[in-house]
């Protein structure tokens, strides 16, 4: 099996989880797209759910799938949201954003009673950062919030490289929210919960990709199977 049957796999027993009458959040990358296919394939067979999408691209994936959506304006609390995730270490900690859609995400997830997190096992790791952990940040003042960044990491650690996100062309990657994205190469992360505090508090930080408290579940495909670990 390869990385692909993997992840089809975690995202298959993620559907086991969704019960009629849901309202789900539907997360964003290549094993979340999965999930929303698979999701798909129950609505068709009558399932009732709602959905609110994480990114444009998710959301093009589920009325694709002909599932249901909704915005959180209309359906602020929801009941379980599945996403992907970058890296996924002790406590359940995330990285997120490799997609560019960690503002989203981490407001849908905030927004949900449970989140389940779905991987191949590659992302299991034993310390965040080697990974590198995207920042959203405003355009207006983009380097100086990336400064800003940077000396905000070294306060609490070595800082890596702080790399603005380009895009095919050459330019600012640019987010679903207009934003862009510096991705700090950390190394190794040794306090997530006090870089999460630190990197909040810088102005021009829309959002970083550290998840800290908001998973309550990952599965987990691999060669030896499919795993399901608790917070
Ligand atoms: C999107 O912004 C990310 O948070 C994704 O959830 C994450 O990058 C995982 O993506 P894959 O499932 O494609 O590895």
């Amino acid at each position: 099996m390869n990385a692909d049957a993997f992840k089809r796999a975690a995202a298959a027993r993620a559907v086991d989880f969704v019960r009629p009458g849901m309202r789900l959040g539907l997360g964003t990358g290549s094993t979340a797209r999965l999930f929303v296919e698979l999701l798909g394939e129950r609505v068709r067979n009558g399932l009732d759910i709602v959905a609110v999408p994480t990114s444009d691209a998710t959301e093009a994936d589920a009325r694709r799938c002909g599932i249901r959506l909704t915005r959180l304006a209309e359906t602020p609390e929801l009941d379980l949201t599945v996403d992907g995730a970058d890296e996924i270490g002790p406590g359940l900690a995330l990285i997120k954003g490799g997609g560019g859609a960690l503002l989203r995400e981490k407001i849908v997830a905030g927004a949900s009673a449970r989140m389940i997190v779905i991987a191949d096992e590659s992302k299991w790791v034993a310390h965040l950062g080697r990974f590198p952990l995207p920042v959203e940040v405003a355009p207006f003042g983009a380097e100086a919030t990336r400064r800003a960044v940077a000396k905000t990491v070294a306060r609490i650690q070595a800082p890596g490289e702080m790399r603005l996100r380009t895009g095919q062309d050459g330019h600012a990657f640019v987010t679903d929210g207009g934003h862009w994205i510096i991705d700090a190469q950390l190394g190794r992360i040794d306090d997530p919960r006090m870089m999460a505090h630190a990197l909040a508090d810088v102005p021009g930080v829309m959002e970083h990709g550290l998840f800290i408290d908001l998973a309550h579940m990952a599965i987990l495909a691999g060669p030896d199977g499919v795993r399901i670990v608790e917070r």
